[in-house]
């Protein structure tokens, strides 16, 4: 039977399990990635592993998000990170390098290998022909201590691609396309692999861009094949020797496909607050704009800024429109002043920005309040910008950089030829801001400041769980709601008991309060629970408040992987309806808990209600031992113990 490229990579790094979809799988990890907002945590977790140095092949430790330094905390944060790495054997990108995943493509991404990254679009290595998957910091260090990574075999999802791009229509809006067509829940356990004619039209950037909101779909992972572009590619960047051609056999079975023709799209853009709220450009344009951001781990690549630039060439911003642009990388920004583009943009108006996620994560450049923001950005949930009543839509760079002189929602293809741009043949190559790791026998003193405070410490899951129910929210609650991103608690990553304090926050100021004068208590989710980033501080906040089982009509993958490692229970309802049978405030019991995971199913008391819900556990044997050993952590020391 021949394979397709997902199945040829896992079968390659496949440690435990079958590739049957649905049942578990232990892959070998051959890279990791984290980035500043949840490293801290992720070097926290290794040390408390023990280990000398890490068991990668590679290990990089990105500074990209908490670049603002308003006071202390992230600068000190930074050198923890930077002495960490250097002891255990990681290299380490400094602030101004760039944002993790669009270095990584650039220097450290290889086809067919894996990845494991503590962010949510750690997938946009699949542009390179690379299995990437984003998890919670706490799965990063075992990776990186040496275990495998454990998943449900996804189901893998062919995307053919057919035809070319018409002018002005770009690698954006095919991923929009998708997400209008399945929306933020329909890649949940699933790998998405894109084949077909159409594949070749796209450089390695645009292939990143669709893996990179693969993530949006709530897929597992996203992947291209390796091919002659992502060979020039590799050797633009002075890597030829990093390539392997992969390709689906012939007769390579997939689970579902799906067809794109390329040449029947149009610009779209996803309107607020959800990257499946997708509309074609012609049905929403004229909407009038006060802010446009170009970059991100999304739209930050060389490419997209040469266009954006040819764009704006000759130009002026609109004088209501504040255009904010973060290249992605140090190397793009070299480009871009090296070519002479980045004066076109300069003398058009735009703001320069460092090459970090910027607006992305809130660092910044919050729109003001009502505003309307155009983002080339991944993700447009209510109040991510830091400006809770801002109105966020997402857009390919052609779309922002037209609307940027417009002031106006507007249709690029209404703005005469498209300019043509196309991928460099030699990059910019200087990695001087990657600091290697000291050598095995170097000494390195780690510096910890007052801000990284110890991480909460699981407990074993009990025979009975009860307590109130102290908040019931809907579907789709992301980790931004549960935690948010910015700039303000961006800080506070490394501090659970100061960040404890903004849980849930957007919906409900007094949550943590309530939390604190129970001392725990239970969560109420509908579907999609904890959808967004791998922010794995979305369930270490909820742990260190004494939440012991959170109870949803479904989970998004990542965020359920998160609570099971801190050993918190993720309970679903049997039956969506019994979602109304509960209130807040009302007082729950679950019973028999530890038999009830194991047979997966178990009655849940509202005793306020006098009603019997029952639920269902959908955990794997290792998600089962994880809970009743107090969390991964505690497992993972407990065996080395052994
Ligand atoms: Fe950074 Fe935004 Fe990407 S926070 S990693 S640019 S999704």
């Amino acid at each position: 039977m021949g394979y397709n490229i997902a199945q040829k990579i896992l079968l390659e790094h496949l440690v435990e399990g079958s590739l049957k979809p649905g049942e578990e799988i232990a892959i070998k990890i051959d890279q990791t990635l984290t980035q500043d907002a949840t490293g801290t945590m992720a070097y926290l977790q290794l040390e408390a592993m023990g280990i000398d140095r890490v068991k990668t092949k590679r290990s990089v430790a990105y500074i990209d998000h908490n670049t603002l330094q308003t006071g202390f905390e992230n600068a000190d944060d930074h050198k923890f990170i930077a002495t960490v790495a250097k002891k255990y054997g990681i290299y380490y990108s400094k602030a101004g390098n760039g944002i993790c995943h669009q270095v990584n493509l650039e220097r450290f991404a290889v086809p067919g290998d894996t990845l494991l990254g503590s962010d949510s679009h750690t997938p946009t290595a699949g542009g390179i022909g690379c299995l990437a998957i984003g998890a919670g910091g706490l799965d990063v260090a075992a990776a990186m201590a040496g275990y495998p990574y454990y998943l449900k075999m996804p189901y893998i999802v062919n995307v053919e691609l057919k035809g070319k791009l018409k002018p002005w229509v770009t690698a954006k809006d095919v991923i929009l396309e998708l997400l209008r067509r399945l929306t933020v829940k329909g890649g949940v356990g699933k790998i998405f692999e894109y084949t077909g004619e159409g594949v070749k039209t796209l450089s390695v950037h645009e292939r990143a861009t669709i893996a990179n909101m693969g993530a949006e779909l709530g897929a597992t992972t996203s992947i291209f094949p390796s091919d002659e572009v992502t060979y020039e590619f590799l050797k633009a960047q002075g890597r030829e020797s990093d390539f392997r051609e992969l390709k689906p056999d012939e007769d390579a079975k997939y689970d579902e496909k799906i067809v794109i023709d390329l040449s029947k799209l149009e610009p779209l853009v996803a309107m607020p607050h959800s990257p499946d709220n997708v509309h074609p450009i012609s049905e929403v344009k004229g909407m009038k704009v006060d802010q446009v951001a170009i970059g991100s781990c999304t739209n930050s690549s060389f490419k997209d800024m040469m266009l954006v630039a040819k764009i704006l060439r000759g130009r002026t911003v609109h004088p209501d429109v504040s255009l904010v642009i973060s290249p992605g990388s140090r190397q793009v920004l070299t480009m871009m002043t090296e070519s002479g583009i980045l004066s076109d943009i300069i003398s058009a108006g735009a703001r320069i920005l460092e090459c970090t996620c910027g607006p992305c994560i809130g660092m910044g450049q919050a729109p003001g309040s009502g505003a309307v923001s155009v983002r080339t950005f991944n993700r447009n949930f209510k109040g991510r910008s830091g400006t809770a009543d801002a109105q966020v839509i997402l857009a390919s760079p052609a779309v922002a950089a037209v609307t940027a002189i417009n002031g106006v929602l507007s249709d690029p293809r209404e703005s005469g030829e498209m300019p043509e741009v196309s991928e460099p043949k030699q990059y910019y190559i200087n990695d001087n801001m990657i600091i290697p790791p000291a050598g095995e026998k170097e000494k390195v003193e780690v510096f910890y400041g007052p801000n990284i405070k110890p991480i909460p410490v699981a407990s074993k899951v009990g025979d009975v769980i009860e307590g109130q129910v102290l908040i019931k929210v809907e579907d789709n609650i992301t980790t931004d709601h549960i935690i948010p991103g910015t700039a303000k608690l961006l800080p506070l990553r490394s501090n659970i008991p100061a960040l404890s304090e903004y849980c849930f926050s957007i919906i409900d100021k007094e949550f943590a309060k309530r939390a604190k004068s129970v001392d725990g208590g239970i969560i109420v989710g509908g579907e999609n629970y904890g959808q967004g980033s791998s922010r794995e501080h979305a369930a270490l906040v909820p742990l260190y408040l004494g939440i012991k089982v959170v109870v949803a009509k479904s989970f998004a993958r990542i965020h359920k992987d998160n609570l099971v490692n801190y050993g918190i229970l993720p309970a679903l309802f049997e039956n969506g309806m019994d979602y109304e049978k509960i209130e807040e405030g009302d007082h729950l019991l679950l019973e028999d808990v530890k038999e009830g995971i194991k047979r997966g199913k178990g009655v849940l008391k509202n005793v306020t209600k006098r009603l019997e819900i029952p639920i269902s556990f959908d955990l794997t044997k290792r998600q089962i031992n994880l809970l009743l050993e107090g969390g991964l952590l505690n497992y993972i020391k407990k065996n080395l113990g052994e």
